[in-house]
């Protein structure tokens, strides 16, 4: 049935995104991508070379913040994925450079999907970082789809990237709201961090982010204590696993359009440290983090996503052999 189907990509030359053309692709999908600037060579050649590309995909120009931008690509399409975001943690204003572009695109994109009637099924990728914060984290504590990060809480405390969750938590409260006023058949994924391979030419800060403990990189080690203290645990999935839980949304008839988890593993800074310590004793992974707490406060359920039928493909070592592998392909490990 896939064979005929025409699927949108927003952000389509992103980390996870380009995964989940090639998925699409290596699926029979027509796709539509979406690009800032499909003339910049240097950042859609991963996308034309994939296998398919020649006959079944087409790049659009769309900006989240332009009217009516995404209709040309998504119209005749049977399925959109929204996965454009703008991710900006150096911003100094994060309300006007990720906040407010955040949730005026989903809008522009969700408009043009209204506008058409051949849209079945519209995925939006938010994140577990729209879910899990805040300031009341009790140790143990399942967080599940009827969880929400508290945005008012990152507004008046501002911790150290606040911007991206209140980002991603509005803008996905401003999906549902339009779905429901518009009679849009929404489905919002929700991915914790990813790693894996990439096909992007500069590697993913995601990917930077869970490999630190291997790398050595003290500001991103500084960083990962910065996820547990504010979200509450480190938690991991595989690139692959979420593009195959967004295709699941999509085709599975039977899953209803609600909030779906995507997060196989919870662990912690010091625990996640002790694993690669064990299992990569060649990288000398220090395991040593003085006071700081050895076990993640919550647990990021993705209990629903699996009732559904859903089964993950990569456990921690698996994403941990790959990322190795492609770190050292790209030269960031030694071989
Ligand atoms: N990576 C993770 O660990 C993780 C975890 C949870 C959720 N997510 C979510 O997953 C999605 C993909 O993340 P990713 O890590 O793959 O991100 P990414 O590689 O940074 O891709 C983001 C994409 O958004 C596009 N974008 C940014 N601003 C835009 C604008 N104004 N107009 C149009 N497009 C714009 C970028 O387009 P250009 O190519 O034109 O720059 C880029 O392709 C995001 O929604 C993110 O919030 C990611």
């Amino acid at each position: 049935m896939t064979e005929k189907m025409t699927a949108c990509v927003t952000g389509a030359a992103g980390y996870m995104a380009s995964w989940l053309v090639k998925r699409l692709l290596e699926k029979g999908y027509a796709v539509n991508a979406t690009v800032r600037n499909p003339d910049n060579v240097e950042k859609v050649s991963h996308l034309l070379a994939l296998l398919g590309a020649k006959d079944r995909l087409k790049l659009f120009r769309a900006d989240l913040l332009a009217d009516s931008s995404y209709d040309a690509a998504i119209d005749g399409c049977d399925v959109v994925f929204h996965t454009a975001t703008p991710i900006n943690f150096q911003s100094p204003n994060p309300e006007k450079d990720m906040i407010e572009p955040a949730i005026e695109g989903t809008l522009n994109v969700l408009k043009s999907c209204a506008k058409t009637k051949t849209v079945k099924r519209v995925i939006l990728t938010s994140s577990g970082a729209a879910v899990s914060i805040n300031k009341n984290q009790e140790m143990g504590q399942v967080m599940d789809e009827t969880c929400w990060t508290e945005t008012d809480f990152l507004f008046s405390e501002k911790p150290p990237t606040w911007g991206y969750p209140a980002s991603k938590a509005l803008a996905e409260k401003a999906a549902w709201e339009f779905a429901k006023e518009n009679n849009v058949n929404l489905y919002a994924i929700i991915p914790v961090l990813m790693a894996g391979r990439s096909l992007t030419p500069e590697v993913p800060s995601s990917v930077q982010l869970a490999m630190a403990p291997l790398t050595g990189n003290e500001f991103l080690m500084m960083g990962q204590k910065g996820m547990q203290m504010l979200s509450g645990s480190i938690s991991l999935v595989h690139v692959d696993d979420v593009c195959s839980a967004q295709i699941f949304l999509a085709e599975k008839e039977s899953v209803a359009p609600e909030r779906y988890i995507c997060c196989p593993i919870n662990t912690s800074v010091v625990e996640l440290a002790t694993f690669l310590s064990k299992k990569y004793p060649q990288f000398k992974v220090p395991t040593d983090f003085g006071d700081f707490p050895t076990k993640a406060r919550l647990v990021i359920s993705s209990k629903k996503l699996v009732g559904a039928g859903f089964n993950f493909k990569y456990g921690i070592e698996e994403i941990y052999d790959e990322s190795i592998e492609y770190f050292r392909s790209v030269g960031l490990l030694a071989k």
